[in-house]
């Protein structure tokens, strides 16, 4: 018998590779498999369901035959949405012709790289960093110029970015609220990152995924609101996944200069076409309708992070900063580590085998000596998981 000839993969793909997060969520499924209990907080997906109106809206699509294509880069009304809702928020006023809606965040990110980064081009990239964000640099033949912001807590500086600029900088990605650090770019200082950004002829790709998910006194910012000569720099992203509980609903958008966004409509129509028709009347509903669910899901992330933050600052060896945003923490876990468990990963994974609490490893993002924890999650599963990390490494 001879064997099946070799797939001769694309040398892009070789720059690539595969999501740890998935890895932790196979490996949580295996163990599950086997029955064994594991409790969860490797995801960042909300625990909450898709608010009633929204769904309500998706089904009166439905039953209206809105199940067609549309036009590729979404229909007029959720582009109106859109434009309406970060213009009562945030103040800035954008042209139809300046918005797209999207496959999710996802599909928005890749495109604006995708868009605009040639083989060779560098992109600055804020670490620790959404996994994403390099691999698509990569896949597009750029290379991902990490800026190490832990020496300032994680926060993201004009300074940092401008020491990090060459001759070949041609992008800088910023995501505030921040996957994996919670922490959230003040609105001054996002003025002068991207005042920097337009010094040095670079554009900036701002991820406002989490747009809405910040703890008071931090209020929701986003560089929509920036004046116009700094706000056409700029492209900005978003989701309707997790302020709305709607991942599974693949919706999002984009808002930037229009060559920009014609080019990401071009690769969109060339590769998915339109997001799903029914998922974009849910997402008018969503940024039209009422917003009292985001309002009950952020005071819910709050009551779990202020219990959870000083519970891990209790354990001994664990330090960790309060998000300012997003669901997530990420405890220092140097103190901890040791010849048995040199590593963030080690320790993700013999908190899964051992003590049946799902983690991130924080190498995966670029922040070895810390992991990743998802407070998307019930409050007393968040209580049983801390308390059996607790006991694991009580026990060593
Ligand atoms: C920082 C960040 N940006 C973008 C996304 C994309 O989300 P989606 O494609 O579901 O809109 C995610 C999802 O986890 C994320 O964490």
């Amino acid at each position: 018998m001879t064997s099946p000839p070799r797939v001769p993969l694309a040398d892009r793909l070789a720059r690539m590779t595969s999501s740890s997060t998935l890895r932790v969520l196979q490996m949580t499924e295996k163990l599950r498999a086997e029955g064994i209990d594991v409790i969860s907080l490797g995801a960042g997906e909300p625990d909450f369901p898709t608010p009633e109106n929204i769904r309500e809206a998706a089904i009166t699509a439905i039953e209206a035959g809105f199940t067609k294509y549309t036009s590729a880069g979404g229909i007029a009304d959720l582009r109106r949405a859109i434009i309406e809702r970060m213009r009562r928020d945030f103040g800035g006023e954008y042209g139809m012709e300046e918005v797209i809606a999207t496959v999710g965040g996802k599909q928005a990110i890749f495109e604006a790289i995708a868009a605009i980064v040639n083989p060779g081009d560098e992109v600055l990239i804020p670490a620790p960093f959404w996994v994403t964000f390099p691999e698509v640099v990569h896949f597009c033949g750029g290379t991902p110029v990490l800026i190490d912001t832990e020496p300032t807590q994680f926060q993201l500086t004009a300074d940092a970015v401008r020491e990090r600029i060459t001759p070949k900088t041609k992008l800088l990605v910023v995501n505030s609220p921040n996957n994996p650090t919670g922490r959230v770019v003040p609105a001054e200082e996002m003025r002068r990152i991207v005042e920097v950004a337009a010094e040095h002829n670079i554009w900036v790709l701002i991820d406002d995924c989490y747009l809405y998910f910040v703890y008071p006194p931090v209020a929701p910012f986003s560089a929509i609101g920036l004046p116009s000569e700094l706000r056409d720099r700029c492209l900005v992203t978003g989701s309707f996944s997790k302020t709305y509980a709607m991942t599974g609903w693949r919706i999002g958008y984009a808002l930037g200069p229009s060559e920009w966004i014609k080019a990401m409509l071009m690769i969109q129509s060339h590769s998915t076409s339109n997001p799903t028709s029914i998922s974009q009347y849910a997402a008018i509903e969503a940024f039209a309708g009422r917003q009292d669910s985001v309002r009950e899901m952020l005071d819910e992330y709050r009551r779990r992070r202020d219990w959870l933050i000083p519970a891990l600052n209790d354990i001994p060896g664990i330090t960790c900063v309060m998000p300012e945003g997003a669901f997530y923490a990420l405890p220092n876990v140097r103190g901890v580590l040791a010849d048995d468990l040199p590593t963030s990963r080690a320790l993700a994974d013999a908190l899964l085998e051992h003590a049946g609490v799902a983690v991130t490893s924080g190498s995966a993002f670029g922040a070895e000596g810390y992991i990743r924890l998802s407070y998307a999650t019930a409050l007393d599963d968040l209580q049983r998981a801390v308390e059996r990390i607790r006991d694991f490494l009580d026990r060593r």
